[in-house]
Order: C-alpha cells, then structure tokens, then sequence
C-alpha cells in the first residue's frame, strides 16, 4: 500500500531548522522559523512558565480524562485575555485545542458542518500554512490584496476593494495583529473601515491570533477582535500561546466563536465537541495548565506581561540595529519597512534568488519569500548580516 506514496518537499518554514541545524558554519543565522531568540541566541523557558510548571507538579493529583474542550478555568481565561467583555460571555464558546494550527483545523472542520462548499478570503501574501492546512480541510481559499511589494507597505483600499467583490456570506481570514509574514498591520481607523466593508458584505471573520503582546502590548493587539466582535453577528477566533507563553512544543491554543445569540451556544458547544472528539479527542492539558495558573494569579500574571514587553522590546530593537546597519552598508536601498513593521517578521525585501546566496554563501537562513524572524538578530551577528546582505544586493 505505502509503496503508492512520493515524498512531499520540505515545509517551506519547518525545513529550515533541519537545514540550518545541519550546516557547520559557526557564523551561520536562522531567522527562519518563528521562535523567540533572546539577546544570547536562545529560545529560554519563561520564568513565570517555570514557576507555573513547579506549582502544578507540586499541586496536580490526577492526570485523568478534561474533556473535549479542554479545562473550562484555561479556557475562561483565555476568552477574557482576548475578548475583555467586547461582547457578553452568552454569545461566546471558547474551546482549548492544540495549539493554533489545532485550533484553525477545528474552526475549519465547523465552517464546514455549517455550510456546504465555504469559501474564505485569505490575505496575499499569509502564513505559508494557511492555505494548505485550510485547504485541505476542505475550504476554497480565494485572496484578498494585502502586501504591496514594490512600496513595501499594506495596500489597504485595493484591501478593501477586494473585500466588497466578495459574495455575501463568506468567510474572510485576518490575522489580529503582528501579520505573518509581512508585519504590517492596518491601523485602528483602518480596521474600522475594514469592519464597515466586512457588516455590508455580510461577511464572517475568522481572525487568527497567534502573536498577542508582541505588537503593541497585550490590549492593543486585540483591538481589531474586539471592534469587529462588537459589530458582526458572527465570528470565529484562533489564539496561540505558542509566541506569548514560549510553549511551542506544548502545544496550547484556543478556538473562540461569537454567536449571533445565547439560543445558538448550545447547538454549536455540542457541534465542536462532537467534532473535537472525532479529530483528537481531547486537547493536551500540560500548557494550558500552565497558562491557566499564570493568568489567575495576580503576581504571575503581572510578571507574565512584563516578560512579553521584554520579548517585543528586544524584537523592536534588533529591526531598528538592522535597518541601521542596512542603511550604512547598503544606502542606495530602503529598509524602512523594517521598522514599521511589528513582531516577529517582515520581509527583507530581496528576491528569491538572493535568499538563496545569503544561504549558500553566508549560511543566513530565512523563508524563500525573504521573511525575516527578527528575533534570530543579535548585536553580535547584525553587522555580519547587514554586511551579507549588502553583498548579495
Ligand atoms: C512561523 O510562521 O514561522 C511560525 O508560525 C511557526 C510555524 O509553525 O510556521
């Protein structure tokens, strides 16, 4: 039987580490995959994950069975964290899936129980794992504009232009804040006037939010959630605690979705955990335990917070060290973007075939697209990096 089966190509983000991790080069850089790298190079358990994973090994008596939609304290918390009583808690379920991928496959798998043949609007460009994790769930993906490449900023009326030829009633995917891969996210007036075309189009967000706190901070990285939330009838929300909590491998997410009224919660709690179980039955809980304890403890939660300002601080430093060092070696090009940019990535802004070189020449490693993942920048290799990259262009 297996013998039917070819070799698929490395994933496009995930192939990197293993080529990066191979190569001997001890000048080499990843700024492929997106993990935080503090000032040192390393990705460190937080503290308040630590001290969290301590209490619970000290008070947890039971590993038996949660249930399909996971610890209900983790997930009222998490509801909180994102939605911050924008809407009443009757017209929101908030399931713990498997991290964020866990929780876009659930939302799919829902999308698809209530409605035939969905089509949902994708920013262009988006995650490299957007299309083929919801495309093979069974939704048509269509793309809306996005990313203008030659002014390297959002191109947001041609946005909105594309958002109005949409037919009423399909889904359109937003990423909240921190937009993967370009790191350029509409403004809140901006979002406003996206949530109008989004009310008059009748469409239905699914807004992906897997880097809260990395942006601006924790509250303004969920304004475009709260706004639309306030305003549409319908939709759906996928958080990661991947980026903000460090918990990569324990893999801790959320699916959230606003109904139209309390008298649909029952239907769809009952819809998603039927779902849930058929898929994995039931979400780890080792992470969520953790984030669980952070967020209701009032000292951990405040030490929580501070340890995000510090990520996205560093994060916002090493773009302003590389744009300077750019400018210096490599003048006659502009590399603002990369500090109007927010989070974790943007784009380097140099062809395929130049990421390509700085690969095989310099051993810098990044995404085919140029996506850069700022937080592989250190004070100590940024002047080799600029220096590369001057070469190459
Ligand atoms: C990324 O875009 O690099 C991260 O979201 C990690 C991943 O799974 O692709």
């Amino acid at each position: 039987m297996f013998e039917s089966l070819q070799p698929m190509p490395a994933d496009a983000i995930l192939g990197l580490i293993v080529e990066h991790r191979n190569d001997p080069r001890t000048e080499k850089i990843d700024l492929g995959v997106g993990v935080y790298r503090n000032a040192d190079g390393q990705t460190p358990v937080l503290d308040t994950v630590k001290k969290a994973e301590t209490q619970l090994l000290e008070t947890q008596t039971s590993k038996t069975y949660i249930g399909t939609a996971g610890d209900p304290l983790f997930n009222a918390s998490m509801q909180a964290l994102t939605f911050a009583g924008a809407v009443p808690d009757d017209r929101l379920v908030t399931i713990q899936t498997p991290g964020g991928s866990g929780s876009l496959r659930v939302a799919a798998g829902i999308i698809l129980q209530a409605r035939k043949n969905p089509t949902i609007w994708v920013s262009a460009p988006t995650w490299a794992n957007h299309v083929p994790l919801l495309g093979s769930a069974g939704l048509t993906l269509k793309e809306y504009p996005y990313y203008d490449n030659e002014r390297q900023v959002i191109k947001v009326d041609a946005m909105l232009d594309g958002l109005r030829a949409a037919p009423k009633g399909d889904l359109v995917l937003f990423h909240a804040c921190c937009h993967n891969p370009s790191g350029l996210d509409p403004s809140e007036d901006e979002w406003r006037a996206i949530t109008e075309v989004v009310v008059e189009r009748e469409l239905v967000p699914l807004i992906d939010m897997a880097y809260q706190g990395f942006g601006q901070n924790l509250d303004d990285d969920a304004f475009a959630i709260r706004h639309l939330a306030s305003h549409v009838p319908e939709m759906m929300v996928t958080s990661s605690c991947s980026k903000n909590f460090g918990l990569y491998r324990d893999r801790v997410g959320t699916l959230s979705v606003l109904a139209d009224g309390p008298s649909s919660l029952p239907a769809l709690e009952s819809q998603l955990s039927s779902y849930v179980r058929t898929l994995y039955s039931m979400p780890p809980d080792h992470g969520a335990a953790i984030v669980s304890i952070i967020l209701n403890d009032d000292d951990l939660r405040a030490q929580w917070s501070a340890e995000v300002d510090e990520m996205r601080d560093r994060m916002r430093n090493m773009r302003v060290l590389l744009h300077d060092a750019l400018k210096a070696k490599a003048s006659d090009h502009d590399f603002s973007h990369l500090v109007r940019a927010n989070g974790m990535f943007c784009f380097l802004g140099v062809t395929a075939e130049q990421v390509g070189r700085l690969k095989k020449d310099y051993g810098i490693y990044m995404v085919d697209s140029s996506r850069i993942n700022v937080a592989g920048i250190t004070a100590e290799n940024v002047d080799y990096l600029a220096s590369s990259v001057a070469a190459v262009l």
